[in-house]
């Protein structure tokens, strides 16, 4: 029986990060992982294979829209989905050889195979028991089914089949308007299909910024997304090549159906906890097999912590990965602290569309005085120079401290734009420490400043 101090389970964002960050912080550790390979959903059919699809994609849709406008003639080029899949693969492998590689760096164990905690204290592997003073739960999650809905990973598929359908179809129905819908519905939409996205509530991406909503809903329309809002799916039937999904209107109760080549259901997630033995271990739990833990993540099973998916929170892989370090300071006697307020979130279409902090509605409800200091890129030279000038930076704070409560962009790079702003948050900035800070111009980051501008006595170039 090998011992280690830690033992995580889960080799994803929230579960490497823990163990190199346990490594680093000098107490021996393993990691449990099933998969061949590390780096859990994120890396190999996450975050990472979407966005070199994302990325190749978006360079068809440049030479298609924008090459000759800039004075690139000639360009015929076509699509090997293949390549493509080979393109997306090849990253993948890179990355997830990348953790193989820091575990080795780090001395992190990797007991491959599947975990569970038959008692405190010790985890099993296949048919070996390990012991550890401490166990951390890192399993993350698996896509939430739909009834009525079969998913086959062929013609109806999840964020997994998405990424390797057998080819591109000519249409695409996409239930939910989430951030995998809208990520892969814009894979697709690029590549040539007819993508519908059928969403239950009567607008895109719920709990978004109202007005990043709206601009967003207006671009993808303009990019040749068909919405259909207020419908909720009721479910699915494969009809010999094609596949027919049913739903009914919110509005009146009647039902309609829409046939697709595929199917992409992209309705949540559920945390991936069976099998851990967590029931018999006496661990409480909340509803959709969520772990309940306490303020330093721990399980009321003393020993038995647990972060990232499996617990309350955004599904996030930055969320977990937060976590996962925190875990790691507290089992090696440290303070471990996870800012909830300060948690970016980061849809990477074309535009990107990122967030920060509070939205308007939220201030609203909560009754705050806030100010909002808007600035559209239309202002911005270098988006206009890119045919990216649809959008803009929201930053809305206090009305009287002037600090910032939280901020919205859609626009080229939002999702590295923003990071300036969870800074400035981080450090409890307010809008003229971002104003008076010089921003090199010709960038994309001046839109942040002018938007800290608006704030104050009004953007230069709005
Ligand atoms: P989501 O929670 O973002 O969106 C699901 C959508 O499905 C909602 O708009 C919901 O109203 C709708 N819906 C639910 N039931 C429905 C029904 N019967 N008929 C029609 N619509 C229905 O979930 P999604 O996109 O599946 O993503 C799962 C998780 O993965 C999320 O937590 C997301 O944040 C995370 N993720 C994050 C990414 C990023 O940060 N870029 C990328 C991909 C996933």
């Amino acid at each position: 029986m090998a011992s280690f101090d830690v033992i995580v389970i889960g080799g994803g964002p929230g579960g490497y990060v823990c163990a190199i960050h346990c490594a680093q912080l000098g107490l021996k550790v393993a990691c449990v992982e099933g998969r061949e390979t590390l780096g859990g959903t994120c890396l190999n059919v996450g975050c990472i294979p979407s966005k070199a699809l994302l990325n190749s994609t978006h360079h068809l849709h440049e030479v298609h829209e924008n090459f000759e406008k800039m004075g690139l003639m000639g360009a015929n080029v076509t699509v090997d989905w293949s390549k493509m899949q080979a393109y997306k693969q090849d990253v993948v492998d890179g990355n997830t050889k990348g953790i193989e590689f820091l575990f080795k760096k780090n001395k992190v164990t990797w007991l491959k195979g599947w975990g569970s905690i038959p008692e405190a204290g010790r985890v099993k592997v296949g048919e070996e028991v390990h012991e550890a003073k401490n166990i951390v739960i890192a399993t993350g999650s698996v896509p939430a089914t739909l009834p009525g809905v079969e998913v086959d990973e062929k013609k109806v598929v999840t964020s997994t089949g998405a990424l390797a359908l057998d080819k591109i179809p000519e249409s695409l129905v996409v239930i939910g308007a989430g951030v995998i819908g809208l990520e892969m519905g814009s894979v697709y939409k690029r590549l040539g299909a007819k993508v519908t996205v059928v969403e239950f509530q009567d607008k895109i991406l719920p709990g978004t910024d109202a007005d990043t909503v709206k601009a967003f809903h207006k671009i993808l329309t303009k990019q040749g997304f068909e919405f259909v809002l207020g419908a909720a799916v009721q479910g699915t039937e494969v009809k010999g090549d094609k596949v027919a999904v049913k739903y009914k209107l919110n509005k009146d109760g009647s039902e309609a159906s829409i046939e697709a080549d595929a199917v992409l259901v992209s309705t949540g997630r559920k945390p991936y906890t069976e099998g851990l033995g967590l029931e018999a271990l006496g661990v409480e739990m909340l509803p959709r097999g969520v772990v309940k833990v306490d303020d330093h993540f721990q399980t009321n099973v003393k020993g038995v912590y647990a972060i990232g998916d499996a617990i309350p929170g955004a599904m996030l892989a930055h969320k977990a990965e937060d976590e996962g370090m925190a875990v790691a300071e507290i089992l090696a006697g440290k303070h471990g602290h996870v800012n909830y307020g300060v948690i970016p979130g980061v849809i990477y279409t074309t535009p990107e569309v990122a967030s920060v902090g509070m939205t308007e509605e939220a201030l609203k409800e909560a009754g705050r005085k806030y100010k909002a200091g808007k600035f559209p890129f239309m202002g911005n030279a270098r988006a206009k120079a890119i045919f990216q000038a649809d959008g803009f930076v929201k930053l809305l704070v206090d009305a009287e401290t002037d600090r910032i409560l939280g901020c919205h962009i859609i626009g080229p790079m939002a999702g590295d734009l923003i990071h300036e702003v969870c800074v400035a948050m981080e450090f409890g900035a307010s809008a003229q420490d971002l104003a008076l800070t010089c921003h090199a111009h010709p960038t994309f980051s001046e839109a942040v400043r002018e938007a800290a501008l608006a704030c104050g006595d009004g953007a230069i170039h709005a």
